[in-house]
């Protein structure tokens, strides 16, 4: 799919025709995006026609096909964002690919619409991913078939060079989808590993520790998950040095199961399949590092990812057993299905010691409590600095990718205290399970600023929506990414 945005003025207004368009036998349909205040005041009579026969009031994403062309509502201009170009775009392409058209020309009846052209170029391409490699006779049905979309502007210049540096968001957005996407077969905690040392040739830093190596550490809660497993756990740390020597980085730290059986705790077979997309914590921080290496941001940022399956087998750890953690505190584990929290212990611990970072912000598929609170609509945020909290909380709105602050406090805490050691990794009662989770993380974060960000219920969309076809979403990329640019200088 090619995408061009061209001079208003190069096109001439009458031949909405094929005249941009290459390809001899394209199918072409034009778009025109108007908002509801301009179809209230217009006399063109095509527009009246469409607001009398067809009941068209231009309501943001309203679409009508009238005399080869569709018009799209943009809604009241107030409320038109970044994100609302992006998801305009996002569903003009599902629509225009549904129609059969190969070819289109978007034209903005409002003129000074036209400067979000790439903002909707970018829901374009998010909405055109397919995770498709598996396929052996490419599904025809499957795959986006728009060969070229002309955006005709005023500014083509400065929506060019927008969209450059969006493709390169997308294409690190699409490298956290395909790792979410791969089967457990093939991704594994040594094969991830070999692809996070790959992104050395990317330009960042890469150092893997080795299961000998985490023993000498004394990660026994991240390895305890990870010895009913063939493959070797595995800590991968990342690191972005774009910043001057002795500013302290910003780190990010992420679950990486592969996948999550439960353990001896086995999960029920239905949809434990699902259980592959057990390591989208660490994908987005994998994919970050990378997207910041591309960008060349000008900070120092550490990621680290524990890579580990959690396997049922007679080497696996049992409910009962009683691990000591890299930080010295004990930790009963009393279900191995909550194996999250164990992994990230141990990394949570290592960064902040290793690297004494401005902050840390961990993300996890840690808890089925969190789809019960928040669907797959904002991943849950637990944090212990009202100043990241509300940070984390602008980026999400800003970039789409929304989170919902939850508390934590003493009371909370209280629920996981142990009979036997310092603590167990479930509360006791059945309330509260995502806020028990994030008070387990937060015994192993100091004093220092701390966000989780619980992504269970984002991570994957069984359905898909405005933005993405159904599967892995990419969520968090955009978030961090924003955050990140915040502390940029
Ligand atoms: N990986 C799961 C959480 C999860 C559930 C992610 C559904 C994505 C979709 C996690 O390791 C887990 O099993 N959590 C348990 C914790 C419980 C045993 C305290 C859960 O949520 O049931
Ligand atoms: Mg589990
Ligand atoms: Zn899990």
């Amino acid at each position: 799919m090619k995408i061009n945005f061209i001079k208003l003025n190069a096109t001439a207004k009458e031949s909405k025709s094929n005249k941009n368009i290459n390809s001899k036998n394209s199918i072409f349909v034009n778009v025109e995006l108007l908002t509801s205040e301009f179809l209230k005041k217009t006399s063109d009579k095509n527009l009246k026609t469409l607001e009398k026969d067809f009941d068209f009031q231009a309501k943001f994403s309203q679409i009508q096909f009238f005399e080869n062309t569709l018009y799209v509502g943009l809604g009241v201009e107030k409320k038109l964002d970044e994100s609302a170009f992006q998801k305009l775009g996002a569903r003009i392409l599902t629509m225009i690919n549904g129609l059969k058209y190969r070819n289109a020309q978007i034209n903005f009846t409002e003129k000074n619409h036209s400067q979000n052209a790439s903002q909707m170029a970018f829901g374009m391409i998010l909405q055109g991913y397919r995770f498709n490699k598996y396929f052996v006779d490419k599904k025809k049905d499957k795959e986006i078939k728009i060969n070229e979309i002309n955006f005709v502007v005023t500014d083509e210049k400065s929506n060019q060079k927008q969209f450059n540096e969006l493709q390169i968001l997308a294409q690190n957005i699409f490298f956290v989808r395909d790792l979410v996407s791969e089967p457990a077969n093939v991704l594994n905690p040594e094969s991830y590993a070999e692809i996070c040392k790959s992104l050395k040739k990317d330009g960042l830093e890469v150092e893997v520790l080795s299961v000998e190596q985490m023993k000498k550490l004394g990660m026994n809660a991240l390895l305890g998950v990870g010895q009913g497993s063939d493959k070797k756990s595995q800590l991968v740390i990342m690191r972005h040095n774009g910043g001057k020597k002795d500013q302290k980085p910003l780190a990010f730290v992420g679950k990486g199961v592969t996948f999550d059986t439960g353990g001896i705790s086995i999960k029920p077979s239905n949809n434990m399949e699902d259980m592959k997309t057990d390591m989208a914590g660490s994908a987005v921080v994998v994919g970050l590092m990378r997207h910041l290496a591309h960008r060349k941001a000008k900070i120092n940022v550490v990621g680290v990812v524990g890579l580990v399956e959690n396997m049922p087998s007679g080497t696996a750890q049992r409910p009962g057993d009683v691990v000591k953690s890299m930080s010295g505190q004990t930790i009963e584990v009393i279900n191995t299905d909550a194996e999250g929290r164990l992994v990230l212990a141990d990394a949570l611990h290592y960064t902040n010691t290793k690297y004494q970072p401005q902050f840390i912000v961990d993300l996890a598929t840690l808890t089925g409590a969190i789809i019960v609170s928040l669907a797959d609509v904002y991943a849950g945020l637990f944090c212990n600095d009202d100043k990241l909290a509300n940070d984390l909380i602008d980026c999400g709105k800003q970039t789409g990718d929304w989170v919902w602050r939850l508390p934590i406090g003493e009371e909370y805490d209280e629920m996981i205290n142990s009979d036997i050691a310092d603590m167990k990794n479930v509360g006791s009662g059945r309330g509260a399970g995502s806020i028990t989770a994030a008070q387990f993380l937060k015994r192993f974060v100091g004093e220092t600023k701390w966000a989780h960000l619980d992504i269970a219920g984002v991570a994957w969309k069984g359905k898909g929506d405005a933005m993405a076809h159904k599967g892995a979403t990419g969520f968090g990329l955009r978030l961090l990414d924003q955050l990140v640019r915040k502390f940029e200088k």
